[in-house]
């Protein structure tokens, strides 16, 4: 049995709307166990983004529960444990990357390692592998806004590895690329899942991206409407046909 790393408790989110609740998360409930490659897929507008930001702790649950471990239950912790949590544990990538924008690729992937203490010279040294990895190294001088948005997601999942976190959460990632630089992203979370032993949490609306994953959840309306692992990815799959993103049951 691989070991459970991240429990997702009967999470319940609303949000003050004028003078109404809206509610947008609907008990959600799963378990995410080591080494595992999730995505989170449903309609645009079904609370994926809103449930993320419940798991990163950057917003409160109305109810329910997010823990990490015995000793990480967001709910039990201050704002600067929670965030320094995430710093050490969590590499984020979002659709935009968030460039300091006077600084180099290299200086941005280092940014992180700096503010978790690092020296300059180690931030950069860490730095320079994690854009290895990703086959951006050739890049590093450079300012991020000049490369291509395929380029810039390389070296965003650069910038979230080189603090080597045990999780990387993204959301959306692959959301503005065209479909070859979003194969070659996708390729590069599967090798950080599979070789630097990565768990990955991942919310797409392209199904096209379920092939990658080793289990996959849908949402839709803030609920889970379905759970599929390894085994029932295949049937999942065969059900996807026709145009992207659109499933026929
Ligand atoms: N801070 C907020 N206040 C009010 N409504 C919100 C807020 N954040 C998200 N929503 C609403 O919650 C719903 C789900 O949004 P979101 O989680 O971004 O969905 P998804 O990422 O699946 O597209 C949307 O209807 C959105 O308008
Ligand atoms: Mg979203």
């Amino acid at each position: 049995m691989t070991q459970r790393v991240l429990r997702v408790q009967n999470i319940y989110k609303s949000f003050h709307v004028g003078e109404n609740d809206v509610q947008i998360l609907r008990g959600i409930d799963f378990d995410v166990s080591e080494g595992d490659f999730l995505v989170l897929f449903g309609p645009s507008g079904c609370g994926k983004s809103t449930l993320l930001h419940t798991i990163l702790g950057l917003e409160s649950p109305t109810s329910g529960a997010i823990s990490y471990s015995d000793s990480v239950t967001f709910s039990k912790m201050g704002e600067d444990d929670r965030s320094d949590f995430r710093k050490r544990q969590i590499g984020m990538i979002y659709q935009q990357s968030n460039w300091i924008r006077s600084l180099s690729v290299l200086d941005n992937v280092a940014f992180p390692l700096t503010m978790l203490g690092e020296s300059d010279r180690k931030a950069s040294l860490l730095a320079r592998q994690a854009l290895g990895l990703v086959g951006m190294l050739q890049w590093e001088a450079y300012i991020p806004m000049e490369l291509s948005s395929g380029q810039q997601q390389r070296v965003a999942l650069a910038r979230a590895v080189a603090t080597d976190p045990n999780f990387i959460i993204a959301d959306e990632p692959t959301g503005n690329l065209d479909f070859e630089s979003g194969q070659e992203l996708m390729h590069l979370l599967k090798f950080m899942n599979e070789k630097k032993g990565k768990t990955i949490l991942m919310v797409t609306h392209d199904l096209e991206y379920i092939g990658f994953a080793k289990s996959a959840i849908r949402m839709c309306d803030g609920q889970i409407v379905g759970k599929y692992t390894e085994g029932d990815r295949e049937a999942l799959m065969h059900r996807i046909i026709g145009k992207r993103g659109v499933e026929i049951s």
